[in-house]
């Protein structure tokens, strides 16, 4: 990961624009907590943390809404997923002794994780939305 900047792919397109816009700027913002993590920067990373939850936190209820309001049927287990990825960002909130440990963790759980999330179970979503639009 070091040295590899973190970029948006085509694959990770839902088709759904405000999702994907959102999707963007989380990428740029975990991208950019984990260059100032690898520099031990702890006077920024505090901010960018505090950042990245709020936008994770709002980004998540704009999707639960959605699935909500066209009845998703995976919604539940979505909805799993995003509370895992919400209480991860909110301990790292509280633990901000950054270690090479930590870096790595957050580099499976904060980037990985959620580039297959955005892959699978987003774009899972996003098509379900598509019918159900299409449908009605
Ligand atoms: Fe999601």
């Amino acid at each position: 990961m070091k040295g590899t900047p973190i970029q948006w792919k085509n694959e990770l397109s839902t088709g759904n624009d405000i999702l994907d816009i959102q999707h963007k700027e989380l990428i740029t913002r975990i991208s950019k907590l984990l260059e100032e993590a690898e520099m031990l920067n702890s006077a920024t990373i505090s901010s960018t943390i505090d950042f990245l939850f709020d936008y994770v936190y709002s980004h998540f209820v704009l999707e639960e809404k959605m699935m909500i309001q066209t009845e998703y049927p995976d919604f539940e287990e979505h909805l799993e997923k995003h509370s895992y990825y919400v209480k991860y960002i909110n301990n790292l909130k509280k633990n901000r002794l950054i270690t090479r440990e930590l870096i790595s963790e957050m580099q499976s759980v904060l980037f990985v994780w959620f580039i297959e999330h955005i892959r699978v179970e987003d774009r899972n979503m996003a098509e379900h939305l598509r019918q159900y639009c299409n449908a009605g």
